[in-house]
């Protein structure tokens, strides 16, 4: 597989989606002859479709059970595994550059934390479940804003999810920042509480320069 896979990762509100459109535009304009491919998680296939309205359903419960929970991570997970075979996989061997708004480390950062407590270490036993099959990132960008400067953000943009209260996306940053610390060649941390701009300019210079070497 000749192409390059980026992904980008962050707590919800941390504005990853709009610096994906700005490196987007930025490496087409650079490097015009080499294929682009903008993707995300959860995908909007039939996984994507089926985990989305389980999500808004289980917004609704106060106290998942673990079954529930269960559910909801192998769902992310064979999204994933679908995205892999469908759009990474093909992708990166036509030689694209591929960048993706969320991917396995989300799953690893999100449901690390619905699990605790209901199996052992959970960020690390969900990263041994993907390790065997999972394509590993050339680069993962981890927009960093501190959890109320993100909730602050979404309240000006729409409704709470299930995914957005504030002690939630704590322990998400949390394990977020572990999972780098303990990967610092493929993390590359980019402060997120600066101007949309600035954010943006940031990140494409980080995707440049790997998409240069
Ligand atoms: P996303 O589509 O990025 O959010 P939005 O709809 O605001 O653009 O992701 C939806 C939610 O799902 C978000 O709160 C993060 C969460 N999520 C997980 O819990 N695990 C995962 O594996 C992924 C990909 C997302």
């Amino acid at each position: 597989m000749f192409g390059r896979l980026i992904t980008l990762e962050g707590i919800d509100g941390s504005g990853k989606s709009t610096a994906l459109q700005h490196i987007a535009r930025k490496v087409a304009e650079k490097q015009p002859q080499r294929k682009t491919v903008l993707t995300a998680e959860p995908t909007s296939g039939e996984v994507g479709r089926i985990l989305r309205a389980e999500l808004s359903a289980a917004s609704e419960v106060e106290k998942p059970s673990a079954a529930l929970l269960m559910n909801e991570l192998f769902l992310f997970m064979a999204d994933h595994a679908q995205h892999l075979a469908n759009t990474i996989v093909p992708s990166l061997k036509d030689g694209a550059v591929v960048l993706s708004d969320r991917y396995a480390d989300s799953t690893a950062a999100y449901q690390g934390v619905t699990l605790e407590g209901i199996v052992p270490h959970p960020v690390s036993w969900i990263q041994e479940i993907f390790r065997p099959w999972n394509v590993v990132p050339d680069m993962t960008l981890l927009f960093l804003l501190d959890p109320e400067s993100a909730l602050m953000r979404l309240k000006s943009r729409r409704g709470r999810e299930k995914f957005e209260r504030l002690e939630f996306l704590r322990m998400v940053d949390e394990n977020f920042r572990s999972m780098a610390s303990s990967e610092p060649e493929r993390f590359v941390l980019i402060d997120a509480a600066q101007d949309e701009g600035t954010v943006a300019r940031n990140a494409t210079r980080a995707v440049l320069e790997l998409l240069g070497r």
